[in-house]
């Protein structure tokens, strides 16, 4: 099967990362009989905005509509503020596509060392659930007022079709996996958009009687996932919430360079977003340090999300080979390997992966 798919690179270690994922693709392309890929290059991005004053044109949702999927690398530039180009790249895709399900899975592989003491490969293993239309990204406010009197306004958008959708998202991951669903919030302090989020979550939970709920406060959240991540296996928070619950995944899983992501609707009504989490690593790009493992373990995402389960999982076990073994990485992995290398190892593994007898199709 052909897949149109909508490449846009963006800016910094984004476009290092994303020709790492697109040789992965190609080498699955080439072994397994069937599938290809349609690629549409978009130059969009920071460059882009300099060069012409917006990070993609007015029609770029129109663009990106028939298309099957997007991958995309990481925005964002020093010379730019960061509300002004990622409001007009990466959040008009998830809001105006209406993308709510935000996964980002966070599994420490056998052959990556954790930052906390004494975790072995295997033992974290978990997936934050992200709303990501709503909550404290929804833009809501002003600033009034000037210099003394100036006063913003920044609310949070919480509605009950927003809520329940991604929580009922949550329990049905769980239940296809270790049936721990843990809901992140913080209505001690927050009293209208969270206490409504936490009531959904109790009405939703009685649906899922095989899946056991908990509720935790998020400063709570945030300490528990340091001291015994093993513990925790799909978290569901707001907008705001998972945005850092994934970034500390992240951290104690190898790092920003190892963690996928995805944003996409159940009802495929507009194709799926798949960009790591890291951004665009201003402070490592354009030398070739940046890990691609994070956007290609996102380009697995976005196989599976096509229904290519044969082609995700010879991916999948291609990362896991090169992870495991550890010859080839970046340094922030403690190798010494470049961005391309890796790239290259991987690819060659999917290829190697392809040719064995059990795996050709
Ligand atoms: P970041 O994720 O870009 O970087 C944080 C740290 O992780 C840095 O030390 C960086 O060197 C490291 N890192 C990131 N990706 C890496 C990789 N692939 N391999 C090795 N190390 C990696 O976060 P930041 O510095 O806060 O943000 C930089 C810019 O990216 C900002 O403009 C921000 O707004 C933007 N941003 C964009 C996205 C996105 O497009 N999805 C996500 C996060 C941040
Ligand atoms: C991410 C990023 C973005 C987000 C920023 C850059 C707006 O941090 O993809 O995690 O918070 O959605
Ligand atoms: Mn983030």
């Amino acid at each position: 099967m052909c897949h149109r798919i909508a490449v846009i690179p963006g800016d910094g270690v984004g476009r290092e990362v994303v020709a790492e994922g697109l040789k992965a693709l190609d080498a699955l392309a080439a072994g397994i009989s069937g599938l290809a890929f349609e690629y549409t290059m978009f130059d969009w991005g920071s460059e882009r905005h300099l060069r012409e004053g917006a990070m993609m044109p007015a029609d770029g949702l129109d663009l990106l509509r028939r298309m099957d999927a997007i991958y995309l690398g990481a925005v964002g530039d020093p010379r730019l503020p960061d509300h002004v180009t990622l409001h007009g790249l990466l959040l008009p895709i998830k809001m105006g596509f209406d993308l709510y399900v935000g996964l980002r899975p966070a599994c420490l592989y056998p052959g990556v060392t954790s930052v906390l003491a004494g975790k072995k490969g295997g033992e974290i293993d978990l997936v934050v659930v992200r709303e990501n239309t709503e909550g404290e990204y929804a833009d809501l406010g002003g600033i009034v007022g000037q210099g003394g009197q100036e006063t913003a306004v920044q609310a949070g958008l919480f509605t009950r079709r927003g809520v329940e959708r991604i929580v009922r998202f949550a329990f049905e991951l769980a239940r296809t996996r270790r049936r721990l669903m843990t809901s992140v919030t913080k209505s001690n302090a927050q009293k209208y958009g969270m206490v409504l989020w936490d009531r959904v979550v109790r009405e939703v939970a009685a649906e899922f009687p095989d899946v056991t709920a908990e509720s935790r406060l998020v400063d709570a959240a945030a300490m528990d996932l340091v001291r015994r991540p093993e513990h925790y296996d799909v978290s569901v928070a707001s907008n705001l919430f998972a945005d850092i619950l994934s970034d500390l995944a992240a951290g104690i899983t190898g790092g920003m360079g190892v963690a996928p992501g995805a944003s996409f609707r159940r009802d495929r009504g507009a194709p799926g977003l798949f960009d790591p989490v890291h951004g665009s690593a201003p402070d490592i790009a354009g030398q070739g340090l940046a890990n691609p493992v994070a956007a290609i373990l996102t380009a697995r995402m976005m196989l599976e999300y096509l229904g290519e389960a044969q082609a995700a999982e010879v991916l999948h076990e291609a990362v896991r080979q090169n992870l495991r073994e550890g010859r080839v990485r970046t340094p922030d992995l403690g190798g010494s390997a470049s961005t391309a290398e890796v790239g290259d190892d991987i690819a060659r593994r999917v290829q190697e992966l392809l040719t064995l007898p059990d795996r050709a199709s």
